[in-house]
């Protein structure tokens, strides 16, 4: 019996800020932000957007195929966390009318949370195959106004049913970790925007990189040569770029710098015009590579490197299931993108400028996300959800 991905689809907000515009207003050259991290636009949520309302969005075209009494367990990854207490998932039990007997819990270690919800979800199954797991990673990647991170900015969410035999991708069982307790990005809970060391940080996603991958050949791995494509998580797309070049060096690999870029460059359309999604943004990146590969990606093998800043890491391997483009929510995807509506830079200053009402009196929400559900109100600090 093989485990893994079933299904996967993404949401992200109808909304979006162009880089250019950010540059111009920089007074510097939109290639810096275009070619030199490799990001066009980043995603922006309207007022009644939230991480419930994306990840339920996320999940809501699964189940054009799905039965909802067969999932046993919702995982929700997550660093933008709307309650101290309630995990947000339940929230979206409620919205996608999930069975009672579904136990939800919510998870968090920065972006590498879902990677150990799909981890999680797998061993469910394997004590129970009749089972399905849904994973939900959801986040809105916030920094201060011209701060470093800035146009490292995004919002999304993935939606991922994991079962037996599953349509998409099997989950190989080899996996290999690192943990190290660093400073390089974090939010102190009074605060609503992340502090980043940004150059350091990216020196640690490199080095776990390697550690993870190391431990991952250690427990019976695949080698980077014989892998066909990589999945990187991707706070903005020329990190993949680097990555693929450590990997290169640590593996002592023989393939060429244009074979290396092959293996990622279908995996970077999405983030490059949704920005960082921090939990949701490796998966993504899978829906991307399924999405886009022109050749017949059937029984080919993906590494993953999953990366949460703190930190923790994983490398793993899947393989594409034959016959796998039939399950694929490819057009759905790319309409969504396409319809989406640029904002003007005064305009984004008002969405970012938005703080939702904290004073415990009843606020509806303005009217502004065209996805399915929206938060319709905050009524005496009870968040209020509806269909749209
Ligand atoms: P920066 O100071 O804005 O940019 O910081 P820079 O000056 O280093 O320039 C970036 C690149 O653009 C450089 O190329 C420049 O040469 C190039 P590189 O040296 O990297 O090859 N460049 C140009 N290229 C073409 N035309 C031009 C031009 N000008 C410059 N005109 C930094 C960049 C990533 C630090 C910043 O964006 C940042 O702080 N981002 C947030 C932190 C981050 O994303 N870190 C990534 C690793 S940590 C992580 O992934 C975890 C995270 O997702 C959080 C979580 O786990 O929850 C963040």
């Amino acid at each position: 019996m093989s485990i893994g991905i079933d299904d996967i689809s993404f949401y992200t907000s109808n909304f979006y800020l162009d880089l250019k515009s950010l540059a111009d207003v920089q007074n510097i050259e939109a290639d810096k932000y275009y070619q030199g991290i490799g990001q066009e636009r980043m995603g922006i949520v309207g007022a009644d957007e939230d991480v419930v309302t994306m990840a339920a969005a996320a999940a809501l075209p699964l189940f054009e195929r799905s039965n909802k009494a067969s999932i046993d367990t919702l995982l929700f990854a997550t660093e933008t966390g709307i309650d101290q207490s309630k995990a947000a998932g339940v929230f979206v039990h409620g919205l996608l009318g999930l069975p009672s007997r579904c136990r939800v819990v919510e998870l968090k270690q920065a972006c590498y949370s879902a990677t150990a919800a799909l981890q999680m979800a797998c061993a469910i199954v394997a004590r129970e195959p009749g089972r399905k797991v849904l994973v939900l990673a959801s986040d809105i990647a916030r920094y201060d106004l011209a701060s470093s991170g800035e146009a490292t900015q995004g919002c999304g969410a993935v939606a991922i049913l994991v079962g037996a035999n599953p349509k998409l991708v099997e989950i190989h069982p080899q996996s290999g970790r690192y943990t190290e307790d660093v400073m390089d990005f974090w939010r102190p809970n009074y605060r609503a925007t992340a502090l980043v060391d940004g150059k350091y940080s990216t020196k640690i996603y490199l080095k776990a990189l390697k550690q993870a991958y190391l431990d991952y050949l250690e427990q019976g791995g695949t080698g980077f040569d014989q892998l066909d494509h990589l999945c990187y998580h991707l706070p903005f797309s020329r990190m993949a770029e680097k990555a693929q070049t450590q990997l290169a060096r640590c593996s002592g690999s023989t393939r060429d710098p244009v074979a290396r870029a092959a293996m990622i460059a279908p995996s970077l359309h999405y983030n490059r015009t949704i920005g960082n999604s921090y939990t949701a943004s490796i998966y993504i990146g899978l829906t991307s590579l399924l999405d886009h590969a022109a050749e017949d990606l059937s029984g080919k093998k993906i590494g993953f490197f999953s990366y949460g800043s703190g930190c923790v890491a994983e490398f793993f391997s899947g393989s594409v299931v034959a016959g796998y483009r039939e399950y694929l929510h490819t057009q759905r995807h790319q309409a969504m993108l396409k319809a989406r509506t640029e904002l003007s830079y005064t305009q984004y200053l008002k969405f970012y400028n938005f703080e939702c009402p904290a004073d415990g009196g009843d606020h509806r929400m303005p009217e502004q996300t065209t996805g399915p559900y929206r938060l319709a109100s905050i009524d005496q600090h009870k968040r209020i959800y509806c269909a749209r």
